[in-house]
């Protein structure tokens, strides 16, 4: 049953019984001491969407066009994935020129056994954590971050060692993430160095930003740990470690990519993991044949095609941006804002009242209610100019008035 749905119960079938009151089969420890993950994604459409930081405009044109001149025959037969790795490369290419002097080739160009394919990077995380994270190793990350990290290394029985950011301004806890990595005491220690180092950057949700030559550096100073940098806000405002990184020097190394935030492509599913091939084959040993759909691939390719389009809307972004902190300023609202397409603001009223009235006006955001650290904060995603325009006159009215 769909979260949210109504269970369906055919006439004259036996009354469904709760699955808490017969016998069924036991999961796995981890998994019967697991909630499912998830988040309020219903009901949504037609709303103003500043609640997931997903692209506020919908997908390039030629994305509508290519999925709308999709043959019938290609819901028949199998999705086909050829040339959709090497597309992925040639728009890193175009994005990350300053990899290679003009008309030179990149110091560490990628070939595409190198490029993993994901049902989006929520896959690509579970797919990793699946190939990597045994029972008893230990999860090694930063607090608060993207909520997704924890249930994969509890599903796997691993332990989380989660490092809170820096206060007053989230900076990145870095010496102590260094030495978690690099001297592992308490329950790490009978186990050796962390078996996976999860880091998102910019991070969801406080937009910490962390350059890439550090984290290069914990790659190389960690072999042993499978370091995975989450990138998925980087075209926001962030710090990419792919134009530095030389996987063959760091094969512990991993960085995640997706076309939802930015291309607009989020219903439709579409991540990618870069790193050294034998990694990204093993990542892949867990996965379906098939479990990127084919009008995914349709999409991708056509979205991968047209990265005019994807740079206009995170300029447009990053203009609504400016605009929106100019306002929080001059209003004296508290907030903070870094990387990536959101930002945090502390209301004077209880942040559920607050987000229930904007609800009431159409919009949505994301209460941050236990977090550690951003407790009483929202979590708003950044739409366009006119969007945060309608988004401030709500917020100013549900507020004050
Ligand atoms: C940091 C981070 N990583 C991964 C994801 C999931 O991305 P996708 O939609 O590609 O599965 C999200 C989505 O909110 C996210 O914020």
């Amino acid at each position: 049953m769909r979260a949210g749905g109504a269970a369906y119960a055919a006439p004259n079938a036996p009354p469904v019984v709760p699955a808490s009151c017969v016998n069924v089969p036991d999961a796995r420890p981890e998994v019967e001491s697991l909630q499912a993950y998830s988040a309020p994604l219903e009901g949504r459409r037609g709303m103003l969407r500043l609640d997931f930081n997903e692209n506020t405009v919908g997908p390039s044109p030629q994305v509508v066009e290519a999925l709308r001149a999709i043959p019938a025959e290609q819901i028949a037969v199998y999705p086909e994935y050829d040339g959709l790795r090497e597309a992925f490369i040639a728009n890193l290419l175009a994005q990350h020129p300053g990899q290679h002097s003009a008309g030179a080739p990149p110091a560490h160009p990628l070939q595409p056994e190198q490029i993993g394919l994901f049902n989006g990077v929520d896959a690509a995380i579970h797919a990793i954590f699946h190939a990597y994270g045994d029972r008893g190793d230990t999860l090694l990350t930063t607090s608060p971050t993207f909520g997704y990290y924890s249930p994969c290394a509890r599903m796997q029985g691993m332990a989380i060692e989660a490092i809170p950011y820096r206060l007053p301004d989230f900076a990145f806890p870095l010496e102590e993430i260094r030495a978690a990595l690099l001297e592992p005491v308490g329950t790490t220690s009978a186990q050796g160095p962390p078996r996976l180092l999860l880091i998102c950057n910019p991070n969801n949700p406080t937009g910490t930003r962390l350059a890439p030559q550090p984290i290069l550096e914990l790659a190389a100073a960690a072999p042993h740990t499978l370091v995975v940098v989450d990138e998925l806000y980087e075209a926001f405002s962030g710090d990419s470690v792919l134009p530095l990184a030389d996987f063959a020097a760091t094969p512990n190394l991993v960085v995640l990519r997706s076309l939802a935030k930015t291309a607009g492509l989020a219903g439709l599913r579409m991540g990618f993991a870069i790193g050294a091939a034998p990694v990204i084959d093993r990542i892949g040993r867990v996965t379906g044949p098939y479990d990127i759909n084919s009008f995914a691939v349709t999409a991708a390719h056509a979205a991968l095609a047209d990265q005019a389009f994807t740079d206009a809307y995170v300029a447009e972004v990053k203009r609504a941006r400016r605009w929106l902190l100019e306002q929080l300023q001059a209003a004296g609202v508290r907030h903070h804002a870094a990387g990536g397409n959101y930002l945090l603001l502390w209301p004077d009223l209880p942040p559920e009242q607050v987000e229930d009235r904007l609800r009431q006006a159409g919009i949505l955001v994301r209460s941050m209610a236990g977090k550690p650290l951003i407790e009483g904060s929202l979590r708003v995603s950044i739409g366009t100019c006119a969007q945060m325009e309608r988004f401030w006159q709500a917020y100013r009215s549900v507020t004050t008035g």
